[in-house]
């Protein structure tokens, strides 16, 4: 519209009664809603509480009364065509001398509804009468479409007459008001109904208190008592509404329509000049802008579905989006400004959406409660995020890469599976379940010291060392003393640096000791052998020299085989020069063998016995010393000396 008009016709209302208006309006809307007008300048729900505009609700929307727009076919006079229910919801600073007027006859009740396609927060009403106001009226509304109505206000002269109940002018706080109902003036007479009044104690807009004060679907002032304006002296007056509305009045000085018929007007029950629905669509703090529910309301109207933000969704912004669930839904704060936004819940890129569980938010302190719903890419946890049975996390990839997760790949043969389809790994290493004797993260080959790749798994070696893995033919040259420095405890070293001794051929990595997977393990605090008398002060049940030979890792514990070279102290069991077996206890529990024993090398080794099993047990406590020249130089003194 063309600037220049809107001023001429703002400019020809009545300067006090526009000033009044205007106040009006913004007290009420400043007093609920404060910042509402900065709401233009720049988006205000960045990280705070916000609102849409407010406007009239009754604004482009149809007002229904009891006969509508339409003249009653039978009714002598045609006044509404000219005053339509829609004169009410006009715009009042631009139509301000605009009215409508009742078609029921004098005695008569009238209603005017107003029907919402949504629900609306309703803040307050302002009604401007033409005729006097009512001397009873009836402010109702409907919060489910018009099916059920609730009193909002009662409006009376005399409310124990009209209503039988206390007058909030003697009883602070009663449903019903005379303040609204005298009958001067006798034109533009306000009545005025605030959904949250100032002493309320209400401070929160979007507290539910608040909101249940404020909402509404439909809209319903019943007009129940006109009364007439009493007689003045400069003023002639027509007070019968059935008489001589057709007959030319006295006192016309002009013919034209509008003063014929405003002679029938001023005996209309109920005429009004605007209705003021002041609302805004409800969002709960977290929109500034709504849409309408259908294209095609104009712009003065005001909307209903919000365009929200926070990260909250529906047409109200009553839940969270779907990803955004980590926290339950929560209204902004409107007295601290606090936005209340909705949490993202962590799915690492596998899920859409996600639920608030009760369950886990309480375990986790009341910090998070989000669950992932249906994890894809083959992922599972609340946070998708492990791998799924049958899968395991690919190395190179990040946790939300679509491919985080890769099949297990393992050899049917050497592996076990978990149901007869699906290979099962580990979801981290990728490492099958190997059956006895195999290994390989694939579990594809039999692991050293062991024979015979098959659906039973591997065979031990029958060999000192090792044997062929095929055949379980031990090494025919050399035998025994072909030795791989291959170590099964404490530091493991590079295996670029790993070289065999006495032989050429290298392991494959893969075939090296199972010690390897528990590298992280595997550090012993090594004992060291000061002096020989430490020696002789141990109580050892047997102090030997051995070499040793193989190592096997039988997961519930480890047996080192050793050569006996020398015996120098002997317990209650027989212990003579030859092969015999040695038990590292800390295999269980450390998961690798301390104190180290390399097979390949040779070792002082002193340590007790198992009397019942008979074995030769090595423990924590046990002296196991690798053997150079000088060590048997001092063991010798040692004999010499009968301490051992
Ligand atoms: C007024 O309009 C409403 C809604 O369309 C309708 O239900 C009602 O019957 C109408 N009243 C009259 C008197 O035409
Ligand atoms: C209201 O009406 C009752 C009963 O008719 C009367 O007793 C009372 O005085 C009236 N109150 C006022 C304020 O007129
Ligand atoms: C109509 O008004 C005239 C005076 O203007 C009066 O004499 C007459 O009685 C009235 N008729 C009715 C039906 O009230
Ligand atoms: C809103 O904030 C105020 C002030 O910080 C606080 O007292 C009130 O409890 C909050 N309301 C809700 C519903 O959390």
């Amino acid at each position: 519209m063309d600037k220049h008009l809107v001023y001429r016709m703002i400019s020809m209302i009545p300067a006090r009664q526009r000033a009044r208006f205007v106040m009006r309006i913004l007290n009420c809307a400043f007093f609920l809603f404060p910042g509402f007008l900065q709401g233009f300048k720049e988006s205000r729900c960045v990280e705070y509480a916000c609102s849409p505009p407010m406007g009239n609700l009754a604004s482009g929307r149809t007002l229904f009364t009891l006969f509508n727009s339409s003249c009653l076919p039978t009714h002598p006079r045609c006044v509404t065509d000219l005053h339509p229910p829609s004169m009410m919801s006009d715009d009042p600073f631009f139509h301000p001398d605009t009215w409508w007027a009742s078609a029921v006859a004098a005695g008569e009740k009238d209603e005017i509804r107003l029907d919402l396609e949504k629900r609306f927060c309703l803040t307050h009403v302002v009604l401007s009468f033409r005729s006097p106001r009512p001397a009873a009226m009836m402010l109702e509304r409907s919060q489910d479409f018009g099916q059920t109505w609730e009193t909002l206000k009662l409006f009376a002269r005399n409310c124990s007459e009209m209503f039988g109940v206390p007058d909030d002018a003697s009883q602070a706080g009663a449903l019903c008001t005379s303040r609204y109902s005298n009958v001067v003036p006798c034109s533009r007479g306000e009545i005025i109904f605030r959904s949250i009044g100032l002493g309320s104690g209400i401070v929160d807009p979007y507290s539910p208190e608040a909101v249940s004060r404020l909402t509404l679907t439909n809209l319903r002032i019943q007009l129940l008592k006109s009364q007439q304006c009493p007689p003045s002296k400069g003023q002639r007056s027509i007070l019968d509404p059935s008489n001589a509305s057709f007959l030319p009045t006295v006192h016309s000085r002009s013919l034209t329509a509008l003063t014929s018929t405003s002679a029938q007007l001023d005996s209309v029950p109920f005429a009004i000049y605007y209705l003021v629905a002041k609302g805004m669509c409800l969002c709960h703090g977290h929109a500034e802008n709504c849409l309408p529910k259908n294209k095609g309301q104009d712009s003065n109207t005001v909307s209903g579905v919000c365009v929200c933000t926070h990260h909250t969704a529906g047409e109200h912004c009553e839940r969270c989006e779907p990803l955004y669930n980590d926290r339950p839904w929560r209204a902004a704060n409107g007295s601290s400004g606090e936005s209340n936004t909705c949490q993202k819940c962590e799915c690492n890129g596998h899920a859409e959406s996600c639920h608030f569980s009760q369950r886990v938010w309480l375990s986790t302190g009341g910090s998070s409660g989000g669950v992932c719903d249906s994890c894809q890419h083959n992922t599972v946890g609340r946070r998708c995020q492990r791998c799924c049975p049958g899968y395991h996390r690919h190395p190179a990839r990040p946790l939300n890469s679509p491919h985080a997760c890769t099949r297990c790949l393992c050899d049917p043969v050497g592996s076990v599976s978990m149901s007869s389809e699906t290979p099962w790994c580990h979801p981290r290493s990728g490492q099958c379940h190997c059956k006895p004797g195999v290994g390989g993260t694939t579990c594809s080959h039999c692991l050293p010291g062991y024979w015979g790749f098959g659906e039973e798994g591997c065979k031990v070696c029958v060999c000192p060392l090792t044997c062929d893995p095929i055949t379980g033919h031990c090494p025919d040259s050399r035998g025994n003393v072909k030795l791989y420095n291959v170590p099964i405890g404490g530091k493991i070293p590079e295996l670029s640096h790993f070289k065999p001794q006495e032989d050429e051929r290298v392991w494959p990595k893969e075939l090296a000791v199972s010690a390897l997977y528990f590298t992280g393990k595997c550090s012993c605090k090594e004992k060291r052998l000061k002096s020989m008398s430490d020696l002789c002060k141990m109580k050892h049940a047997y102090v030997i020299k051995a070499s040793v030979l193989t190592a096997h890792d039988k997961g519930t514990h480890a047996v080192v085989q050793v050569k006996v070279r020398k015996v120098f102290r002997s317990g209650k069991l027989p212990l003579l020069q030859g092969t015999h077996n040695v038990y590292p206890l800390s295999w269980t529990s450390r998961g690798c063998t301390c104190p180290i024993l390399n097979p390949g090398g040779s070792y002082l080794l002193a340590g007790p016995e198992e009397l019942n099993t008979g074995r030769l047990l090595v423990t924590m406590q046990s002296l196991v010393v690798p053997w150079t020249p000088t060590l048997g130089f001092q063991v010798t003194e040692a004999l010499h000396q009968a301490c051992l």
